[in-house]
């Protein structure tokens, strides 16, 4: 008998999908699972931040030298505690943390999966109500199933990811990931706790009338990137007109991206001599991500960002990504 379903939530939607990859064992599908019902989790705990005594600072600094936040250590907790229960993880990397976590019990050492991830990005708008998100990156570990994980598990090019997401909470919250071959976006329908599959095959816009860089450094960034951020700045009313937008959490300006289309940079400037954004945590799987939507991203040397080899974990690298039309410019300009 045949169904006339309206909406696949996400458990229905990765078993389905596994009929396409003969062979597949399901781990990765199962992996997607556990990292959506942390989601969830997190969720229940951002949607509350006003009311429970979550808002503002833990009083701690983090590895990257920044403030932490409370809801970054309850997210990176929560989403840490569901991949060590999980058997389908063999480690994790955070932005949170000095250093990797190997899972050394018996299922989850025989994982071939590492996961790494921002547990909270934009985590400056938590106060003020406005959107942020989680990061996570899946790679196939390079060390032998049943032995603890190595640094190099967590030190692969962008390029060899085996699927990348976000969850942005937002107006809604949605999740949005990509494996190799396909990147979905579902939305949480709270009356049932579930995300539903609702952006089927996201696609970039080719080009778009969105640019979104922090103008507060213009004059701070190399003279190569002021000419790409005056691509976008109308001197006389004839020109294109682009509309600057910056929400200043990287999710929020690469689902837009991804919906509106337009381009996101993070160049170097100052103090930030490789930009602020994290190479393994957010630029790689955002990049993974918009490559698998037709889009593109590059990195200082107008060189691929997904092909470069991080040398450590917490390194940061400048960015530009976005609509491939829109970042073909920049390339020009950077040139
Ligand atoms: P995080 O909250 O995970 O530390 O990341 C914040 C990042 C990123 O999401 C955002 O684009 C950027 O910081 C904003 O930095 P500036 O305000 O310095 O531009
Ligand atoms: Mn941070
Ligand atoms: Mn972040
Ligand atoms: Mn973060």
């Amino acid at each position: 008998m045949k169904f006339n379903r309206q909406v696949m939530n996400l458990d229905e939607f990765t078993i389905q999908d596994l009929k396409n990859y003969p062979g597949a064992t399901g781990q990765l599908s199962g992996l997607l699972r556990d990292i959506g019902l942390a989601a969830k989790r997190v969720n229940v705990e951002v949607n509350k931040a006003g009311i429970a005594d979550i808002l503002g600072e833990a009083g701690k600094t983090n590895v990257q030298g920044e403030a932490v936040k409370k809801l970054d250590e309850f997210a990176n907790d929560q989403i840490i505690n569901s991949l060590a229960s999980s058997i389908y993880c063999a480690g994790v990397a955070s932005e949170e943390n000095d250093t990797f976590i190997s899972f050394n019990d018996e299922y989850s050492m025989n994982s071939k999966y590492v996961v790494l991830m921002d547990p909270l990005d934009g985590s400056g708008n938590i106060d003020v109500n406005v959107s942020i998100g989680t990061i996570f990156s899946v790679y196939r570990r390079l060390s032998p199933n049943g032995t603890p994980c190595t640094l190099e598990d967590f030190l692969q090019p962008g390029s060899q990811q085996i699927a990348a997401g976000y969850i942005i909470y937002g107006s809604s919250t949605m999740l949005v990931y990509a494996t190799r071959r396909t990147l979905q976006g579902f939305t949480l329908d709270p009356s049932i706790g579930e995300f539903c599959l609702s952006h089927p095959d996201l696609k970039v816009p080719e080009d778009s009338d969105i640019f979104s860089v922090n103008m507060g450094y213009y004059h701070l960034y190399d003279e190569k990137v002021r000419n790409a951020v005056d691509l976008f700045m109308a001197t006389d009313a004839k020109q294109k007109i682009y509309r600057h937008r910056f929400v200043g959490c990287m999710v929020a300006e690469i689902h837009r991206t991804l919906i509106q289309g337009g381009i996101f940079m993070y160049p170097a400037f100052g103090k930030y001599t490789n930009g602020r954004l994290r190479l393994c945590y957010e630029c790689n799987p955002m990049s993974f991500i918009m490559e698998k939507a037709g889009g593109r991203s590059i990195s200082a040397g107008n060189q691929r960002l997904l092909d470069v080899k991080p040398t450590e974990l917490h390194e940061r690298i400048p960015i530009f990504i976005g609509s491939a039309g829109m970042v073909t410019k920049v390339e020009e300009a950077l040139r």
